[in-house]
């Protein structure tokens, strides 16, 4: 079955509640494209005004980060019981920055992604490497290690819903973006890294996006490619304008 593109918008600790409803009310519609699944990962303070605004669109809002445990004394946190409350689809978990900065493992992220299926959320799983691991050629090992660990535990049917985004960390804000045929390579190998795990029809239904420094001019480059079913997108997604083209450039 074919799997339909994903375009997310991770607009990272961009925009106020103001700035975020403002954008939505202008790319609405152009980012409405018929079988092209169109994301906003919005910082926390903005997503009830966005939920609120996306009702009627086909835009869905997803998170960038939530906390494994349903409540409890975690200073700061926000749990999965608290997105799927304000109606959020989606949520990012483990994306390279919150594991340089803020310490998370493969075992925090997999707590994670278990969280989000509990609370009816769907991860958008980040994998990648650092450019010293890509030089040592150890790209695909620690993608290995980051999609099972990722993984672990979850059925086929939650595998196959996951959606994987697969971001060389080196090309993320750099505007050095990895190119289509490096990346293909590497989702390919993701994809039977989920077989192995699976089976081929968990492998085959599974979506997995690049991300890192797409934008408008090169969207068509890599969602050309058999095994790239979308795009995370950080700072081109951050324009209504930009955000539209990509979503066109899914088509
Ligand atoms: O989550 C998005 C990625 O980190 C890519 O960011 O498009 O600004 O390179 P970027």
């Amino acid at each position: 079955m074919a799997r339909t593109p994903i375009i997310a918008g991770n607009w990272k600790m961009f925009k106020t509640v103001s700035e975020a409803v403002s954008f939505f009310n202008e790319a609405k519609g152009g980012a409405e494209v018929d079988g092209v699944e169109s994301v906003i990962c919005a910082p926390f303070t903005t997503l009830p005004a966005l939920v609120e605004a996306a009702k009627g669109t086909s835009i869905a809002i997803g998170a960038q980060n939530l906390h494994f445990e349903d409540n409890g004394a975690y200073t700061g946190e926000i749990s999965g019981v608290m997105l799927a409350d304000l109606g959020v689809k989606y949520v990012i978990v483990g994306h390279s920055e919150r594991r340089a900065y803020f310490g998370e493992t493969d075992e925090i992220v997999n707590k994670k992604v278990v969280a989000a299926f509990k609370h009816g959320l769907t991860p958008i799983l980040c994998v990648g490497e650092k450019l010293e691991e890509r030089e040592a050629g150890e790209t695909k090992d620690v993608c290995k290690v980051q999609t099972e660990g990722g993984l672990k535990g979850l059925t086929a049917e939650q595998a196959a819903e996951t959606v994987i985004a697969y971001e060389p960390i080196w090309a993320i804000g750099t505007g050095k973006s990895s190119t289509a045929e490096d990346a293909e390579d590497v989702i390919a190998y993701i994809r039977q890294v989920v077989a192995g795990l699976y089976d081929q029809a968990t492998a085959d239904a599974v979506r997995i996006q690049y991300g890192g420094s797409v934008k408008p001019a090169n969207v068509k480059e890599y969602l050309g490619q058999a095994n790239i079913d979308g795009a995370l997108v950080g700072g081109a997604s951050l324009e209504p304008a930009s955000y539209i083209a990509l979503v066109e450039g899914a088509k």
